[in-house]
């Protein structure tokens, strides 16, 4: 195992999956993680991320010490390479020429780090501070020609930095530097795979639940259907999973979803009817905020009332994702203004005393896709694509009745047919239709028509955190809008959004 400590550098996610690429698990910890917390897993090595402080400043980032004192191989990178500098005794100051972008690098050996990669080579570099004296018993082993110390070791003690990103596509031998410290440095063996995370994870949930019973809200994403095959692997019929049809999903959606999840995951599934409830509840508000919270809450409700029909529930799982928990753990104290306020199954029900059990917590989106791979589930369910909480009610922009979420979700099938006919469905994030407030003129026959405009939104992405809209061909786009005018009463004109995240978001609202 790896700790990846967490400077805040916006790559830190990169270094975990370059780390896991090469089937070694590694773990990312805030700077205040302590060298014995650190001890107690027993590593094989750490590396120390890279952020946007100076070293110098007050209150810049650190983490313990004693982690010097372990023992263990450390890389720091950029800004970690700075911190483990300055602890050491060496000095760090602002560079006189900054270096961003690419930059040639030399090698001085071609051993350690730089094992095989040649004596020049292409690297990445984002920095405005530069190392100025090494701290002692450590050596150059790298330089470039604005940089003298681009890269340092002391072998001795297993100690290396390096002022370029490792972990970024442009550094050239990235891949190779960080597999020559992960197995040639700390000794690693490439044995993580998500059979072992699975066989692991089901062991880990039987210890922590033992004969207590489980509640899980079941969306029918790829999250919640892989934790719910994972402790249903782990406890059986001590879970029971709870799926809220709040009247805001796609066309047929609630329907096939019940049989795919009723006869592929052979676990107990309560499904509750609450259309009615939440349609009413958001009958003419047009703020998103507010529609945001009003399902919210709606859902925390039906989903208690539910819940507490369910004798000596003690615990309560859920689908929670690694980019969350980094997120919310960042050095800086994950984002400072709520952008949107999402919903998943977000507090416990107030009523229970729950533990929370997330065996996700851990993974990425496309390990968790391998994961449910692995576990056997549906090839349907594995690709699905992200799907928000709020559903349709956050598509149809402005005031939602029944009418226009009928219109917007028959839109939405013709799209999604023709993604998926065109082979683009996994390629995409996400692909969806969107009803915009206000109507168009347009000609239909010899008779003129003045109906709804729908926008088409489809979007590439790792994460969510950023996406760029797709390129769809345009015969694709020319089919889709056909399609949409032709077979969807009350739609006249069909756009295509061209915005990416950020400066827009993935959803309308
Ligand atoms: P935005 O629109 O903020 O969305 O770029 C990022 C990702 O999150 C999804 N999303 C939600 N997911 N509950 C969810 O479970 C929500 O309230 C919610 N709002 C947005 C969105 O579809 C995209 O994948």
């Amino acid at each position: 195992m790896i700790v990846i400590i967490d400077f805040g550098s916006q790559f830190n996610q990169l270094i975990a999956r370059r780390v896991r690429e090469c089937r070694v698990y590694c773990q990312i910890e805030p700077p205040t993680v302590t060298a014995e917390q650190i001890r107690a897993w027993s590593p094989e090595g750490i590396i120390l991320s890279g952020g946007p402080s100076s070293i110098y400043e007050k209150n810049s980032p650190r983490v313990d010490a004693g982690i010097f004192k372990l023992g263990i191989p450390i890389l720091g990178i950029c800004y970690g390479m700075h911190f483990m500098v300055d602890t050491l005794g060496g000095k760090v100051k602002q560079a006189s020429k900054r270096e961003y972008g690419f930059a040639a690098l030399t090698a001085r050996q071609q051993k350690g780090l730089f094992a095989g990669i040649g004596k020049e080579t292409v690297t990445w570099m984002s920095h405005g501070d530069s190392i100025e004296t090494l701290p002692k018993g450590f050596t150059i082993s790298a330089s470039t020609a604005n940089t003298k110390v681009a890269a340092m070791a002391s072998t001795r003690k297993k100690f290396f930095g390096v002022q370029f990103h490792p972990e970024v596509e442009h550094t050239a031998k990235g891949r190779k530097i960080i597999r020559n410290y992960l197995f040639d440095i700390c000794g690693c063996k490439p044995s993580w795979t998500m059979k072992s995370f699975a066989r692991d994870t089901v062991e880990q949930i039987r210890e922590t639940v033992g004969d207590k019973k489980v509640i899980l809200g079941l969306s029918g994403g790829v999250d919640s259907s892989v934790t719910a095959l994972l402790i249903h692997r782990a406890i059986g019929t001590n879970l029971t999973c709870i799926f809220v049809d709040n009247g805001l999903l796609r066309k047929n959606e609630a329907d096939q979803l019940k049989r795919k999840l009723k006869s592929h995951l052979k676990i107990n599934i309560r499904f509750v009817k609450s259309a009615t409830r939440f349609i009413k509840a958001l009958s003419k508000v047009s703020d998103p905020e507010r529609k945001r919270k009003i399902i919210g809450k709606e859902f925390m409700d039906v989903f208690e009332a539910e819940a507490l029909k369910i004798k000596d529930a003690d615990f309560l799982a859920q689908g929670t994702l690694y980019p969350d928990i980094i997120e919310s753990q960042s050095a800086f104290g994950g984002p400072t203004s709520v952008i949107k306020s999402h919903h998943n199954v977000g507090g416990l029900p107030k009523k229970m005393k729950l533990k929370l059990v997330e065996p996700l917590k851990y993974l990425f989106k496309d390990e968790v896709r391998k994961l449910g791979r692995t576990l056997g589930l549906d090839d349907d369910l594995v690709w699905r694509q992200p799907f928000p909480g709020p559903g349709l009610a956050i598509r149809v922009i402005g005031e939602i009745t029944k009418k226009r979420l009928e219109v917007l979700r028959e839109v939405d099938a013709v799209l999604q047919e023709e993604i998926r006919a065109s082979g683009y469905y996994r390629k995409l994030w996400q692909s969806f239709a969107v009803l915009l407030p206000i109507k168009s003129v347009g000609i239909m026959g010899d008779g003129r028509t003045y109906e709804n405009i729908v926008a088409i939104r489809a979007v590439t992405s790792k994460d969510a955190m950023t996406a760029d809209w797709a390129r769809l061909p345009h015969k694709l786009l020319g089919n889709i809008s056909n399609r949409i005018i032709n077979e969807v009463r009350g739609v006249n004109r069909v756009v295509y959004d061209i915005s990416s995240k950020p400066p827009s978001t993935i959803e309308w609202e």
